[in-house]
C-alpha cells in the first residue's frame, strides 16, 4: 500500500547552531556534519523501516533531509564532513564516496564538490565558504561521481540559507519562512528504496515526499506565507499550484527570489519546477476561511512519469487568524538589493560560448559537446569548443547559448560558480517564462530548445582562509580552476552528462 495522503505532519528544519571560532584563519563559524546511514520511518507508521544516509550535526541524529544551515551574509563557515557511511551501500551495493556541494555558493574550487575529489569512509573533508553574495536558498547535497544519483536519492540532501538585512526586514521570517524539499521515491515491499532507472532516462518515483514524509500536512494562519521550495528530485520535474479544496480556486502567488536571490516580484498562477531550481514563493492564505484546505499540485509536465498520487504533493490547512501582523504584503527590493546579473546588459558580454547538449543512441550516454565525463577528465579538458582560446575571469560576463540536440528529452542544465540571467528561449515553451526571470544557476532546457543565459562569474571575497593553500591563488585570494557544467537529472548527470570549464585567477 502506498502512504496515506496528508495524513503526516510537515517536518520544519530548525537551523543548526554552529561553533564560533578565532583562530588563525580569523573569525569564522564551524560546522560539523557527519555522514551516517540509518533506518528510518518513511513510510507510514507499521510499515516496515527504510535504510537512508543523513548528514547529521554535531550530537544529533541524522536526518533527511540534513540540517538547515542559515547563516548571515559574509559570514565564513568553515564544514566539516566526516564520511562514516559503510563501505558498501546496504540497499544499492557499490562503493560509496562522497563530495559535498554547496549548490548556489561561488566556492573555492578546492571546496566545490568537485566529482572526483572524493571522501571515503573513515575519512572528513574541510569546505570553506565566504557567503559573500546575496540572500538566496542554497541547499548541499552529494556530487559524488557517477553516484550523485543514489547518493542524493538515499538522503543526502539539506537546504542552506544565506541572509541580510534588507531580507530579514522585509520577507517572511520564522515561523512564516517555511523550507519545502520536495522529493520523490519508489519502495521495494521491504521498505527499501527502489531504483528504477530505465535507460539512464532517470527516477520517477511514485511516492512524493516533502521534508522527508510522504504528502504530509502544514497548518497556516491566513496571512501570507513564503515558501522556499527545493526540487531534489532526482528526475521528475513539476507543474505546481496553490489550490483551495472548497472552491476550486487556484490561490494567488509571487516569485520573490530565485536559485540567486532576490527578484522582481513575479505574479504566477503556476510554475514549472525543474530539478534543483529554488523558488521562494510568497502565498497569501487570507482569501481562505479557516477550516479551508489548500493542497500544493502537481501537473503533468512532458517527459516525466506519472503515478496515480504524484499529482498531490503538500496540504495546507487553514487553522487559524494571523498571529503576527509582520511580513504581510510582498515587497519589491530596491535595486541595489538585485544581483548584478539582472541589470547587466547584453553588451557587457566578453565573449558567447555554445554548449550543445546530445545523446548517443548506440552507448545510450549522455554529452555536453561531444564530450562524457569520463572523457572530460581523461583529457583534463573544458567544456568550450573556445575560439578565442581565452578562459574567463572573476567578474566576466559571457553569453552562453544552450542547445538541445539530445532528442525527446528536456534537461536542468546547473553551471557551478556563475549566476546568470535567461535572456531568451527558442523552440519548446518559446519564452522566458514569468517565474524564472530573476537570477539563476540552473536553467530548464525542454525538448528541442535553445536558450541563452548572460553568465556572470563571481568575485569571491579578497580574504579567504586555506584557499592559499594548494594551486596558483590570485591577488584577491581566487585560485581559477576547474568548475562543473551538467544536467541536473542525475540520472543524466551519472551517465554521463557532464563537463568542465577552467576559470582563471583573478590578476592572471
Ligand atoms: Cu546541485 Cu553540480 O549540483
Ligand atoms: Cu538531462
Amino acid at each position: 500500500a502506498k502512504p496515506a495522503r496528508f495524513a503526516r505532519r510537515l517536518p520544519i528544519p530548525v537551523p543548526v547552531t554552529p561553533t564560533p571560532m578565532t583562530d588563525e584563519h580569523g573569525d569564522y563559524l564551524l560546522y560539523e556534519i557527519t555522514e551516517q546511514s540509518t533506518s528510518t520511518q518513511l513510510l507510514d507508521p507499521g510499515a516496515p523501516l527504510t535504510q537512508v544516509f543523513g548528514y547529521a550535526a554535531a550530537g544529533a541524529a541524522p536526518t533527511v533531509p540534513g540540517p538547515l544551515i542559515k547563516v548571515d551574509q559574509n559570514t565564513r563557515v568553515r564544514l566539516r564532513v566526516s564520511n562514516d557511511l559503510p563501505p558498501i551501500h546496504p540497499t544499492f551495493g557499490y562503493e560509496v564516496a562522497t563530495s559535498v556541494h554547496l549548490h548556489g555558493s561561488a566556492s573555492l574550487p578546492q571546496y566545490d564538490g568537485y566529482a572526483d575529489d572524493l571522501t571515503g569512509p573513515g575519512q572528513a573533508k574541510d569546505y570553506w565558504y565566504p557567503n559573500h553574495q546575496g540572500p538566496r536558498t542554497m541547499w548541499y547535497h552529494d556530487h559524488g561521481a557517477h553516484q550523485t544519483a543514489t547518493n542524493v536519492y538515499s538522503g543526502l540532501v539539506a537546504q542552506y540559507h544565506v541572509q541580510n538585512p534588507w531580507e530579514k526586514e522585509n520577507l517572511p521570517q520564522g515561523k512564516y519562512d517555511v523550507p519545502l524539499t520536495i522529493g520523490d521515491a519508489m519502495f521495494a515491499k521491504n521498505g527499501s528504496l527502489a531504483y528504477m532507472d530505465r535507460d539512464h532516462n532517470g527516477l520517477y518515483g511514485d511516492v512524493i515526499t516533502v521534508n522527508g514524509v510522504p504528502w504530509p500536512f502544514f497548518e497556516v494562519e491566513r496571512r501570507f506565507y513564503r515558501f522556499r521550495i527545493l526540487m531534489a528530485t532526482l528526475s521528475r520535474s513539476m507543474n505546481l499550484r496553490f489550490v483551495n479544496t472548497r472552491t476550486g480556486a487556484t490561490l494567488p502567488a509571487f516569485v520573490v527570489a530565485t536559485d540567486g536571490g532576490l527578484t522582481t516580484p513575479q505574479p504566477i498562477t503556476s510554475w514549472r519546477h525543474g530539478g534543483a531550481e529554488r523558488y521562494e514563493i510568497m502565498v497569501d492564505f487570507a482569501g481562505c476561511r479557516i477550516g479551508d484546505r489548500v493542497e500544493l499540485r502537481n501537473s503533468s509536465n512532458k517527459n516525466n512519469r506519472d503515478f496515480i498520487h504524484t499529482g498531490k504533493v503538500l496540504q495546507l490547512r487553514v487553522t487559524s487568524e494571523p498571529t503576527d501582523t509582520r511580513w504581510n504584503s510582498v515587497p519589491t527590493p530596491p535595486s541595489s538589493e538585485l544581483h548584478e546579473v539582472m541589470s547587466a546588459p547584453r553588451s557587457a558580454a566578453l565573449r558567447t560560448r555554445d554548449i550543445d547538449l546530445e545523446h548517443d543512441d548506440e552507448t545510450n550516454v549522455f554529452m555536453i559537446n561531444g564530450m562524457t565525463w569520463e572523457e572530460v577528465r581523461d583529457a583534463g579538458w573544458n567544456v568550450f569548443t573556445d575560439e578565442s582560446g581565452s578562459p574567463p575571469r572573476p567578474g566576466d560576463y559571457e553569453i552562453w547559448r544552450i542547445e538541445n540536440n539530445s532528442g525527446g528529452w528536456f534537461h536542468p542544465m546547473h553551471i557551478h560558480l556563475v549566476d546568470f540571467r535567461i535572456l531568451s528561449r527558442r523552440g519548446g515553451s518559446g519564452r522566458v517564462q514569468p517565474w524564472e526571470k530573476g537570477p539563476k544557476d540552473v536553467v530548464y532546457v525542454g525538448e528541442g530548445e535553445e536558450i541563452e543565459v548572460l553568465v556572470h562569474y563571481a568575485m569571491p571575497p579578497a580574504q579567504y582562509p586555506d584557499g592559499r593553500s594548494t594551486g596558483q591563488a590570485g591577488a584577491n585570494g581566487h585560485l581559477g580552476g576547474r568548475y562543473m557544467i551538467h544536467c541536473h537529472n542525475l540520472a543524466h548527470e551519472d551517465h554521463d552528462m557532464m563537463g568542465q570549464f577552467v576559470v582563471a585567477a583573478a590578476d592572471g
